[in-house]
């Protein structure tokens, strides 16, 4: 595991779009795992940027993304897809269909499910995986649980979840309880993982992650166990080492 304690949140941003970006220059035809959540948000920004000013192309690139509430449709404003689509698939050269995320639409659980994984093996798998971390330690949406879920499934979220994410819904909004995500297997079946860390408030959970027991009631723990992941905190994830 490679540690790249950032001094802040731009830093830590400007250091995980270089790493996407020099993955994306030694293969322009890879297969990005993509995240959602707050913490990529500069990554995204900066790996625009560096669009515009011509350094990077993305039109050979393939992107899947790690999850998606159920029963929201892709234009409803909170739903994965939309967030996509407004942090980078709209303002780079992505190919619509290059683009996958599960489908919250689908009710067919096992189907949709089955899908997923199946489309992210047809692909060859992820090159690199991007991942955030959640207040639990969740990666995806893999909650806290007593085991590890090998492939992409649904997954009823944790009251600690819906708190963290309800901020971002209008207040009268209903909160999707359920959700699609890539499982434990299939984030670790990538061949490289990149993991972003912003902000005192995931400073103690980053610390079980990167050095408590490997457990299922901490899905990130897992980590540990893969060959090739690196971890971008800043200096305030790091705050209670
Ligand atoms: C959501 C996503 C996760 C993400 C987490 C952290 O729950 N499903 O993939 O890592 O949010 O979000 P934030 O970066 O806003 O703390």
């Amino acid at each position: 595991m490679q540690f790249i304690m950032a001094e802040d949140y731009e830093e830590l941003s400007r250091r995980a779009a270089n790493l996407i970006a020099a993955q994306i220059w030694m293969k322009p035809d890879c297969v990005l795992g993509l995240a959602t959540g707050s913490t990529p948000v500069g990554v995204y920004r900066r790996l625009v940027t560096l669009y515009r000013k011509g350094e990077l192309d993305f039109s050979a690139v393939t992107t899947v993304n790690l999850d998606e509430y159920q029963g929201l449709p892709a234009e409803h404003k909170q739903s994965y897809a939309y967030f996509m689509h407004q942090q980078l698939f709209d303002l780079v050269n992505l190919r619509p269909d290059h683009t996958h995320l599960p489908d919250g639409m689908n009710p067919e659980t096992e189907e949709e499910c089955a899908d997923y994984e199946a489309l992210i093996q047809s692909l060859g798998g992820q090159d690199l995986q991007l991942l955030g971390l959640g207040h639990n330690g969740h990666i995806g949406f893999n909650e806290p649980s007593d085991r590890f879920c090998p492939y992409t499934h649904a997954v009823q979220l944790t009251e600690r979840t819906i708190r963290a994410n309800r901020r971002f819904f209008d207040p009268e909004e209903t909160f999707p309880g359920w959700a699609y995500t890539m499982g434990i297997g299939t984030i670790l079946r990538s061949r490289k993982i990149l993991l972003i860390v912003s902000g005192t408030e995931k400073a103690d959970i980053l610390r079980q992650v990167l050095y408590g027991p490997v457990t299922p009631q901490v899905p990130g723990s897992i980590l540990q166990l893969h060959p090739d992941v690196t971890v971008v905190a800043d200096s305030a994830a790091c705050a209670c080492w």
